[in-house]
């Protein structure tokens, strides 16, 4: 190893492991010296073979362009190589236009130097070290698909906050399998928090904890729905699917403008209903007290069992704000819940506040162990509800989205539409016709602009809703674009002749 000045008298098995691990946290660098060469011929073949490995990194897409490679110091060090050797191939690739430099800053890959022909993604490379951060997904420019809260809303320093006391403080026993019930710190914690802010009644010894509602459909559909669950004719197609797969009919039954039409559902044969009365998905309307009353009395007198999908009932933003229909029929509703809205879809944490006589019955279902749910993160969970850091979360995020549906409603209406439905959520549904929903929807591509259509949440056995729409996601975008994305929301209603056409 005379190039290298160290190790001298010791050749590793394979040097090019070495240098492939060090070279980078993750990157592996197929770097093969020819065992035959001569002293002097080896140190020209480590030059090139590096040369060639990073130029090859580089074209598949390894290291991206910006990419600030190591000093060439560092990188001699880490390689046991001779610094020169490390320097002549990083000038090479300088002069071939590879890399760039400026004077007192990192030698960076440079921009264009990848081919996007030759560039592959990433993650069909072979990684040393970590699997890739994370995987590949499409996002459209301006995003206002549904499904997530603001990112940068997730309170990070309030959960390491949480994560620091609980594991400092809870026993052993936290990491053993765990009963399926959930973390009894949770369950109170949850109970306190749901009467005190949707005017739940329910206790901790009724609650059963879980990952989310859609597995939360799945479980009930198999053990406490029965033959038919109706759902609302518009709705999220992997909740049905999820209580299909349980082995549960599915019903739709028309929306209107005040929720689901309970006649209908009376002259059904359901033996359940999924509902989301404080804010329908995706159309918006909030179940009208009439018709709360309505299905509780249904449920008591048929034996049915209402499911109540309560994903953003903290996100009202006017002064009237509705408690949850559990309040009405604790007996008969089951009020199922999840982190997904008000945290992060990214924390699998849900939960089932049971009418008393189903709580066995769903443990039973759940088996002996929880089978999916993270404890680690319900004592997490626990701790932000109980040091008051979760109310203040949800404070601040109702704040912030409440300014946002109001930038939207303003950047809508400068185009000559409304936002009907109530003020609540994190979407709102620009109404359009049917004719035109397609047609927007198309134009909203063509400009990278993420929405979906009113339609595309109808179930196939369902009737269209009179008008179709634009359901718009406002809780996605970052808060760096969010005053871009509006605006290119706004000039294609704007602009769009299908939308004038629908203008009231
Ligand atoms: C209608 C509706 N229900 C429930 C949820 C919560 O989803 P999950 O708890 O299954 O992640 C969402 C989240 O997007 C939703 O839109």
């Amino acid at each position: 190893m005379e190039e290298t000045g160290v190790n001298s008298s010791v050749t590793p098995p394979d040097p090019w492991a070495e240098v492939a691990a060090r070279l980078g946290a993750d990157l592996f660098l197929d770097l093969q010296p020819d065992p035959e060469a001569s002293a002097r011929g080896r140190g020209a073949t480590l030059r090139r073979t590096l040369t060639e490995a990073l130029r090859s990194a580089i074209l598949d897409g390894r290291l991206p362009a910006g990419t600030a490679l190591p000093p060439y110091r560092s990188l001699a060090a880490d390689l046991g190589l001779a610094r020169g050797t490390v320097s002549t191939v990083y000038q090479e690739l300088i002069a071939e236009g590879w890399l760039t430099t400026r004077q007192g800053s990192s030698t960076r890959v440079a921009d264009g130097a990848a081919h996007p022909d030759t560039a592959v993604n990433p993650t069909d490379t072979q990684i040393v070290g970590e699997e890739p951060a994370t995987p590949p997904t499409f996002r459209f420019p301006h995003d206002f698909s549904l499904g997530q809260p603001c990112a940068s809303m997730f309170p990070r320093t309030d959960w390491i906050r949480a994560t620091r006391r609980v594991l400092t403080d809870v026993g052993d026993e936290a990491f053993a399998p765990s009963h399926p019930q959930g973390r009894p710190e949770l369950r109170r914690a949850l109970s306190g928090y749901l009467s005190r802010t949707r005017g739940v009644r329910t206790s901790a010894d009724r609650i059963v904890l879980g990952t989310a509602v859609q597995s939360a459909l799945e479980l009930l559909s198999r053990n406490v729905f029965g033959d038919s669950l109706a759902v609302e004719s518009h709705g999220l197609p992997f909740h049905w699917q999820a209580v299909e797969r349980g082995g549960t009919r599915v019903i739709p039954i028309p929306v209107d403008d005040e929720g689901m039409v309970i006649d209908e559902l009376e002259r059904s044969d359901a033996s359940a209903v999924l509902l989301s009365p404080s804010h329908q998905f995706p159309t918006g309307v909030a179940l009208s007290p009439a018709r709360r009353m309505q299905v509780i009395e249904w449920a008591r007198r048929t034996g049915a069992i209402i499911v109540e999908d309560d994903y953003d009932g903290e996100f009202r933003y006017d002064r009237d704000p509705v408690g949850a229909l559990q309040a009405l029929g604790p007996d008969v509703v089951i009020h199922a819940g999840s982190m997904s809205k008000s945290l992060s879809p990214a924390v699998r944490a849900g939960w089932l506040a049971l009418p008393p006589r189903l709580v066995d019955i769903v443990l039973g279902a759940k088996g002996l162990r929880e089978p999916d749910a993270s404890i680690v993160d319900q004592l997490i969970l626990a701790d932000l509800i109980d040091s008051g850091a979760y109310d203040r979360h949800i404070r601040r995020s109702r704040q912030f989205y409440r300014q946002r549906r109001d930038a939207l409603v303003d950047a809508v209406s400068a185009s000559g539409f409304e936002v009907p439905g109530i003020a609540a959520g994190l979407h709102a549904v620009v109404p359009v016709g049917h004719a035109d929903e397609h047609t927007l929807v198309h134009q909203a591509f063509g400009r990278g602009i993420g929405v979906v259509g009113l339609s595309l949440f109808r179930h196939p056995d369902a009737d269209p809703l009179p008008n179709g729409g634009l359901v718009v996601g406002f809780g996605t975008p970052a808060a760096s674009t969010f005053t871009t994305d509006l605006q290119a929301l706004r000039d294609l209603l704007a602009v769009s002749p299908a939308a004038r056409r629908v203008v009231p």
